[in-house]
């Protein structure tokens, strides 16, 4: 049996004004207009006929929301794990393993983050399938995307020797800064790390007894004394903010020597940040480079992204711009410096 986990953790701040706090963009219907990207990663799997119930774990601020998205798309047997503060990703999978474990340590996960785009499932399904071989394996599966940037903000994934199916991980490198991503970009022998990963619940929790065991300590106390609340299990508090805050990438899969990777080229994405939304909708419009939502007009307008909500908005004469507006906010950025947004967000946050 596979499960299926949905981190739904993030707070997609650079994707400010649309996505908030309260409503991240996982919650929003930014890719595909009849499915927001936290459903389109549930639906994505529903034709696996191994696929059980999805596991979801999310801020406890954002349980109903979750469950009213699932309920949307008639997903009604969803655990839903409620995490009381974020602690990243390792400690998020862990909570999920150990629930999972309850039923069988077995149990084949198949993380997703709820922010991604995949356009073509069925190359997605195949690399799975392939993922699973492993899987029996023992091994900690990843899926890795050839790379066409030095993305900064992606892990780095040498292939190793051939496998079964797929290929050992010879090194992995979370992360690696303009200089390094460059080298491994020109040297062809890397992929990116997709962040979806495929592994049995019982061989991450060994993992991270091996590499974070103190995570893991963190996290079973954590479900102990969590409880159940109608349909949420609700992590305890207390115990879960005394957890070191690590992503599986530096605490697990850096480490590892159990590590496989499966290359796919499934048109992935991960909406980190309006570029690459706009990477994603020009790639379907062919209007001079424009990628546009709602109410706009345009005139020797290129390359841009423009995103109006409540108004009509008008560009003249302007290149590789960002414009998004909102009723309460508008947002004009170059295309370029589209990561940025984050900054603003941050000096919101302080000035309250
Ligand atoms: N439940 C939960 N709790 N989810 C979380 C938490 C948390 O504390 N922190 C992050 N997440 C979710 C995010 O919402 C996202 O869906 C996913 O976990 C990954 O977290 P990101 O914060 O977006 O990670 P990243 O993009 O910087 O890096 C990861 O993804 C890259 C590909 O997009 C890494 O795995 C990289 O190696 C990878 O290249
Ligand atoms: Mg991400």
């Amino acid at each position: 049996m596979i499960l299926p986990v949905i981190l739904s953790g993030g707070s997609g701040s650079r994707l400010w004004p649309v996505s908030r706090e309260h409503y991240p963009k996982q919650f929003l219907n930014l890719h595909r207009d009849d499915l927001s990207l936290l459903q389109e990663a549930t639906q994505r799997v529903a034709s696996l006929s191994e696929a059980g119930p999805p596991i979801m774990v999310c801020n406890e601020e954002h349980r109903f929301l979750v469950a009213e998205q699932l309920h949307q798309t008639g997903c009604r047997d969803a655990q839903i794990i409620l995490e009381p503060c974020g602690r990243n990703t390792a400690p998020a999978l862990a909570l999920a393993a150990l629930t999972a474990k309850q039923t069988d340590p077995e149990t084949a996960l198949l993380v997703m983050p709820a922010d991604h785009v995949i356009k073509d499932e069925a190359a997605f399904l195949q690399a799975v399938a392939s993922g699973l071989a492993l899987v029996n394996e023992g091994k900690l599966v990843t899926f890795g995307i050839k790379p066409h940037t030095a993305h900064t903000g992606y892990g780095y994934i040498k292939q190793g020797q051939p496998l079964s199916t797929g290929f050992s991980v010879d090194t992995f490198v979370e992360k690696p800064d303009a200089e390094r991503a460059a080298e491994y970009l020109a040297s062809g022998d890397y992929l990116w790390n997709s962040g979806i990963f495929l592994f049995k619940a019982g061989d991450y929790l060994e993992a991270l007894t091996q590499f974070a065991p103190d995570i893991l300590d963190a996290c079973e106390k954590a479900c102990a004394a969590g409880t159940k609340d109608m349909d949420f299990l609700r992590i305890d508090a207390h115990a879960f903010s005394q957890c070191r805050s690590e992503s599986i990438d530096y605490a697990v899969m850096e480490h590892t020597r159990d590590a496989a990777v499966v290359p796919m080229n499934p048109g992935w994405s991960d909406i980190g940040a309006w570029d690459a939304l706009y990477d994603l909708k020009a790639a379907d419009h062919l209007n001079d480079g424009n990628a546009l939502h709602g109410d706009v007009m345009l005139h020797d307008t290129r390359n841009s992204l423009i995103h109006s909500e409540t108004r009509l908005v008008a560009a003249v004469g302007v290149e590789n711009l960002i414009i998004v507006e909102t009723d309460d906010a508008v947002l004009v950025a170059d295309r370029r410096r589209a990561q940025d947004t984050k900054q603003i967000v941050n000096a919101l946050k302080v000035a309250g």
